[in-house]
């Protein structure tokens, strides 16, 4: 009788625990835990900034660039308009300032590593030479491309600093500056948030 009755009750705990993987089993598995979100998991500085550039006084260039760190350098995507047909000198500059009618606020070239002007491609330029935008017909010109010597952190982080338009192509050889004239666009780059 007893036997029985303990036998009975092993068959009720089977049955009970089969339930239970049965119920479990049709249930969907548990979400994934959520990556968390971009702002805490992103190093201090960031992995994207932001540069709205504005007209300086008598100038129509304006638009927008955007710098986002990646496994083989920073890629530099960017969208102006209102320039003069041909090359135009593109450059980060040393400060974020872009308070002055001209632009001059900002400083020159951002050189951390006191190298003489040059081209992008270069092996020895200024951190903040990225060569030139070809602005079109129109006077839209775009940037695409990924810069190794710019960074988002450490000494050759360029946020807080100014991204700057120039008049004129810069020609790569005149120091400290390529020659590239007046600036006709300034903007402050900000992490994003
Ligand atoms: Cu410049
Ligand atoms: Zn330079």
């Amino acid at each position: 009788m007893n036997i029985t009755r303990n036998a009975l009750a092993m068959a009720g705990v089977c049955a009970v625990v089969g339930l239970g993987i049965t119920t479990r089993a049709q249930q969907p598995p548990p979400p994934a835990p959520k990556p968390a979100p971009a702002s805490d998991a992103a190093p201090a500085g960031g992995t994207v900034a932001v540069a709205k550039l504005s007209p300086t006084t008598g100038s129509t260039v304006r638009g927008e660039v955007t710098f986002t760190q990646t496994e083989k350098g920073v890629q530099v995507v960017g969208s102006l308009t209102g320039m003069h047909m041909g090359e135009h000198g593109f450059h980060i500059h040393e400060k974020g300032d872009c308070s002055a009618p001209d632009g001059a606020s900002a400083g020159g070239h951002f050189n951390p590593t006191t190298q003489p002007h040059a081209a992008r491609d270069a092996a020895a330029r200024h951190v903040g030479d990225l060569g030139n935008l070809k602005a079109d017909p129109y006077g839209m010109a775009r940037a695409n491309f990924v810069d190794e010597k710019i960074s988002l952190t450490g000494p050759n982080s360029i946020i807080g600093r100014a991204v700057i338009v120039h008049e004129k192509a810069d020609d790569y050889t005149t120091q400290p500056t390529g020659n590239a004239g007046g600036r006709q666009a300034c903007g402050v780059i900000e992490a994003k948030k």
